[in-house]
């Protein structure tokens, strides 16, 4: 076994359950840290305690914490939810649950750390917020449930709401996955590969060219030739080629966008 590999503030913890990963450790002002609000802490670190995010997090390259809802409960039954005002379907998140909920997630915050509420109403995430939300200490994830969060809480602690796309989930928290693994694998020393950030889809306003990989030939269909061909700046051409043509054909916006 390879022995543990150290990053100067914590060794790596030998361990394999997801929930493990996100054992109360030593907060250090230098890790970036993502707080999520959720009625379901149990879904973390779901898809993050996997692969690059999940190494990344067991070596303390970055910390998740969840706060539950539930714990600022109210009453007896510690409900977290009521009837939308004015009436109509569904419930509404409290917001006297939810700020608690807010102050103490934000208790740990510092440096530049916004707060943003998983809503399909908000700006659609992209991969310049995720660039924009690695460079900031930590951020706060708020997770809704049934109808939404009263309007309340949104104004008073200026949160920003962000979506996922043009659909309606069920819940915050897939959401909230997908935006913290697009930003930690930008955090330093997440990827192996230093490249593999730079040059795949949307990191420079482009789709990605295709890849191959052996073998050489399956189902009668080649490899492209030039890939074979060791010529590294024909190889680059290619690539950049096959890059603009995707984009020209599957995204005309951000083929629009290039040309400004
Ligand atoms: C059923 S949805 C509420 C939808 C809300 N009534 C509306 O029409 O805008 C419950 C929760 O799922 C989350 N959610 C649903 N779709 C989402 C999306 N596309 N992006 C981010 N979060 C989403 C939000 O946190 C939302 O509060």
């Amino acid at each position: 076994m390879k022995p543990p590999r150290s990053h100067g503030r914590q060794s790596v913890r030998p361990t394999l359950k997801p929930r493990e990963l996100m054992q109360d450790t030593p907060t250090y002002a230098d890790v970036w840290q993502a707080r999520v609000i959720t009625l379901f802490p149990d879904l973390f670190p779901g898809v993050l305690g996997a692969s690059l995010t999940g190494k990344a997090l067991q070596a303390g390259t970055w910390q998740l914490h969840t706060h539950d809802l539930r714990a600022h409960g109210i009453g007896k039954h510690l409900n977290v939810d009521d009837t939308p005002a004015g009436g109509g379907a569904g419930m509404v998140m409290r917001a006297d649950v939810v700020g608690p909920a807010i102050e103490a997630a934000q208790a740990h915050a510092h440096g530049r750390w916004p707060i943003l509420y998983m809503s399909p109403r908000g700006r659609r995430f992209d991969q310049g917020m995720a660039r924009d939300l690695a460079s900031c200490a930590g951020v706060t994830l708020l997770c809704g449930r049934f109808e939404g969060v009263d309007e309340r809480v949104i104004e008073h602690y200026a949160i920003t709401e962000v979506s996922l796309g043009d659909f309606v989930m069920t819940g915050g928290e897939l959401a909230a996955q997908a935006m913290i693994d697009a930003t930690v694998r930008l955090l330093p020393g997440v990827l192996g590969n230093a490249e593999s950030a730079v040059e795949e889809s949307h990191s420079n306003g482009l789709l990605e060219h295709p890849q191959y990989t052996r073998p050489p030939i399956w189902q009668d269909r080649d490899i492209p030739p030039v890939l074979m061909s060791g010529n590294h700046q024909e190889i680059a051409k290619w690539r950049q080629m096959e890059s603009e043509r995707l984009t020209r054909e599957r995204r005309p916006d951000l083929w629009q966008a290039q040309k400004k």
